[in-house]
């Protein structure tokens, strides 16, 4: 199981320190959300903050999520910025497979992205070649929104397909992800958890780290109750 605290819920004055105590905290990836104004209604960060933040947290693995309508112009970029993984959205279509064969050709792990509208059948075709498979669980484009748990069926069937095909993607979820919805998230087969205002946003986030890490890894209801 991986806890991926987003970034995006972070001092945007302070990233370098931010994502240290993240790493600090015992998080396993961090998590950052690139916004292009086109794609999703909101501008985020780009490459050189990536690299900035780099040698702040130099053994966290950094999950780098496109929500760009022109990833092609950025993948070598956030690849030199330090992205250990880059995530791509199934919903640009045709740029896809040029998409997913550059990522790997840059040496990173290779993600795809899937926003709450679109049907999960669109990553079928390209379930064997990516490392991790992001079902969106709130539409893209700001932090601080609530779960759509019409999207929990998805994570089924992507795990289902996982399992049936022997294959070893992450699961990851994104989107108003806290205690209660990351257990619910677990029960139907995520193993990879971003959040962001749940964990940067608590009033201990090595605390939260934990805590959201034992109910993930119990899948337990009780737990989970507890955690409200
Ligand atoms: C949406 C972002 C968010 C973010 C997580 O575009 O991808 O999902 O990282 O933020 P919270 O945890 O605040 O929903
Ligand atoms: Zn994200």
């Amino acid at each position: 199981m991986i806890i991926a605290p987003s970034l995006l819920a972070a001092n945007y004055a302070r990233f370098g320190p931010e994502a240290a105590r993240a790493a600090r905290a015992g998080a396993d990836w961090l998590h950052l959300d690139i916004m292009d104004g086109q794609f999703v209604p909101n501008i985020s960060f780009g490459p050189g903050v990536v690299a900035a933040v780099r040698p702040h947290a130099k053994k966290l693995f950094f999950d780098v999520h496109l929500m760009c309508g022109q990833p092609e112009i950025l993948l070598e970029p956030f690849a030199r910025a330090g992205a250990d993984l880059i995530t791509v959205h199934v919903e640009l279509g045709d740029k896809i497979p040029a998409l997913l064969w550059k990522i790997k050709s840059l040496g990173k792990k290779v993600g795809l992205a899937i926003n709450p509208p679109t049907a999960i059948t669109a990553a079928l075709p390209y379930l064997d070649k990516i490392d991790l498979l992001l079902v969106m669980t709130v539409n893209p484009g700001f932090g601080g929104q609530s779960f759509i748990h019409e999207c929990l069926p998805k994570i089924q069937q992507a795990d289902a397909w996982r399992r049936e095909r022997k294959l070893t993607y992450h699961l990851e979820v994104d989107g108003g992800i806290n205690h209660l919805t990351a257990a619910e998230c677990a029960r139907a087969g995520a193993d990879t958890f971003v959040a962001g205002t749940s964990l940067f946003g608590a009033h201990s986030l090595k605390n939260a780290v934990t805590k959201m890490r034992k109910i993930v890894n119990g899948s337990d209801p009780g737990l989970a109750d507890l955690a409200i």
